[in-house]
């Protein structure tokens, strides 16, 4: 089945989970397609959708709280999937009730949202990010945890095998 895989990500590190899931998706057999938030425009053909973005400052990034806005309509009826890539230490800091999703949860009527812990490297932070970085004294390294991605897209690859594939023609009378 064609799954939509589409991300929104400022520094790269929700641009590889997506890649992650896109693997396991593509192992398991379906088609995954994983294009920029910006550039869907319509879900002809897609059965499933994985929607994700990085959180800064408590909130989804623009392009994919658009996509979730304006295919509102036609996200209605899909099953779909939402991450989160944010947190950072060990443990996670913040915890998902500073995450605001409700908005996009409610548009998608998604199935699930995952929140994995995200990636800080200082060295890509621009100015105003370091200072804010700095004062919330947010530990810098990479805890994204591979596994948890994995096993996370293998139960949707699981459960995308189970949905009955949209009928494109009319049956032989
Ligand atoms: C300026 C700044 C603000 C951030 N704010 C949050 C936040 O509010 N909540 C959170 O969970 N993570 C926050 N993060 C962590 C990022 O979401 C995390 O590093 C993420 O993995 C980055 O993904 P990206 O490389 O795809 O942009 C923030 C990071 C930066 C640099």
């Amino acid at each position: 089945m064609k799954v939509l895989v589409s991300v929104a990500s400022k520094h790269g590190a929700t641009t590889e989970i997506a890649a992650a899931i896109a693997t396991e998706l593509s192992a398991a057999g379906h088609q995954p397609v994983v294009v920029h938030p910006e550039d869907v425009h319509e879900l002809d053909g897609v059965g499933a959708v994985v929607l994700g973005s990085a959180v800064y400052a408590g909130h989804w990034l623009k392009p994919a709280r658009q996509l979730a806005e304006r295919l509102e309509s036609q996200l209605t009826g899909q099953p779909v999937w939402l991450f989160s890539s944010g947190p950072l230490g060990d443990p996670p800091m913040p915890d998902g009730n500073a995450l605001d999703v409700t908005a996009i949860e409610s548009q998608t009527h998604a199935c699930e949202h995952r929140v994995f812990s995200g990636r800080l490297d200082r060295s890509t932070l621009g100015f105003g990010e370091k200072a804010l970085v700095r004062a919330l004294r947010a530990p810098e390294g990479d805890f994204r945890d591979w596994d948890e991605i994995r096993r996370w897209a293998v139960s949707i690859a699981a459960q995308v095998s189970n949905i009955p594939v949209a009928r494109t023609s009319r049956p032989e009378e």
